[in-house]
């Protein structure tokens, strides 16, 4: 565990770029540091791996002081990741990567090799190994940093801000990336953000932090979004928290309606039994997967006429995907009703936009949702 005790850094000019900062940073786990700029999130991941000293206070690693180790040493059991990837021009993606090992002084095969094998992971494919930097693109390099922080297998790795260059949709193929990495890996991962979607998604615990480099609220990313300390967090968390706490409760409970459904070729029987009450029924192709909405009275057996069906949205996983995502759904689709499938893409039941709002209400008077998700990650 990497432990951050009472630690104030105070640069030669004066200015107090951390006060007195605590945090118990959990093994194996991805801690996040949030906040405004300047609020200090790279003094401290600095002052982790020693590239900025601590003023005050101590950092110890498994109850071993930082600076009783020599610096190298240290840095060495850190992969360090920066936004722009920072990557040496002059060398090749692979020897880009293959740095630390051969500083280690492995022979040039096996840190190839080691390269080649962490392209892999990262999600690079191995045509890019001879190309220089600046003939990727800058998602590409992003994971070219990702790949050489992690060749020296180091049990931890310090992130500042990697992803923040990229645009939105290549962004969330790396965050997603990351979770699988680390999901395999196993790395203490601390990864500084200013972004609080981006801390909310990756983080297992999150720390915000205000200008004046102290400390706000440390807590998962559940218990923020449900019980912000104080009205800094709750604003920097911003107007939305509420809809975004729901991607910490599972879809898996709602009450959905499987007889509203009927197939494109329904019998005038099928089409009967499909009429419950709903003012629409949903259509499905002969596989099961939803083609779109019908008022129960427009339906003819047979053969429904699909040209004439209300689309029905984005449907959700039931099994997979949270509140938030079934509530979108549903306020998507122009009947206000939401479709959930299973894994293959097949219609498994319908819910109405007010029978999802009373699922909400009551996960949040459980409020253990809060608690009980606080060991959860964040669902769709
Ligand atoms: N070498 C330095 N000398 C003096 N002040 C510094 C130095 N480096 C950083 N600071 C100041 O310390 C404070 C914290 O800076 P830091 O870079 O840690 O912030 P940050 O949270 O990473 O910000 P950003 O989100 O903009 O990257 C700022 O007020 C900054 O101006
Ligand atoms: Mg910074």
């Amino acid at each position: 565990m990497i432990r951050i005790d009472s630690v104030t850094k105070r640069y030669p000019d004066g200015t107090v770029a951390v006060d007195r900062l605590s945090l118990d940073i959990p093994d194996r786990a991805i801690t996040v540091l949030v906040g405004p700029s300047g609020c200090g999130k790279t003094t401290t991941l600095r002052m982790i791996n020693r590239m900025v000293e601590l003023s005050e206070g101590t950092i110890s690693i498994d109850g071993k002081d930082t600076r009783q180790e020599p610096v190298n040493t240290l840095r060495r059991s850190m992969g360090y990741v920066i936004q722009n990837a920072g990557l040496f021009q002059h060398r090749t993606i692979i020897d880009n990567i293959a740095t630390v090992p051969r500083l280690l002084g492995w022979s040039k095969d096996k840190a190839r090799a080691r390269a080649r094998e962490l392209m892999e992971r990262v999600g690079l494919d191995a045509s890019l190994a001879k190309r220089y930097p600046y003939q990727l693109s800058g998602g590409q390099q992003q994971r070219v940093g990702v790949a050489r922080a992690l060749a020296s297998d180091p049990p931890v790795l310090l992130m500042d801000e990697p992803f923040s260059a990229v645009d939105p949709v290549v962004r969330k193929g790396l965050q997603d990336e990351l979770l699988r990495i680390q999901g395999e890996l196993g790395k203490t991962i601390v990864f500084v953000t200013h972004d609080i979607d981006e801390a909310v998604k990756l983080g297992t615990m999150v720390a915000v932090l205000r200008t004046g480099g102290k400390l706000a609220q440390f807590a998962p990313p559940a218990e923020l979004l449900s019980d912000p300390a104080d009205a800094f967090v709750e604003d920097f968390l911003g107007a939305d928290r509420g809809i975004r706490r729901l991607s910490f409760f599972s879809a898996a409970g709602l009450d959905l309606l499987t007889a509203p459904i009927v197939a494109v070729d329904a019998t005038a029987e099928q089409i009967a039994r499909a009429t419950t009450g709903t003012p629409y029924v949903l259509v499905t192709g002969l596989d099961g997967k939803p083609l779109g909405w019908s008022p129960p009275e427009e339906l003819t057996a047979g053969s429904v006429d699909t040209a004439r069906l209300l689309p029905y949205g984005r449907p959700f996983v039931a099994g997979e995907d949270s509140l938030r995502a079934a509530l979108d759904c549903a306020v998507l689709s122009p009947t206000g009703w939401a479709v959930a499938v299973d894994g293959e893409g097949r219609a498994t039941g319908v819910i109405s936009q007010t029978a999802i709002g009373e699922a909400i209400r009551g996960a949040h008077e459980a409020g253990a949702g809060a608690s009980g998700a606080s060991e959860s990650k964040a669902l769709r």
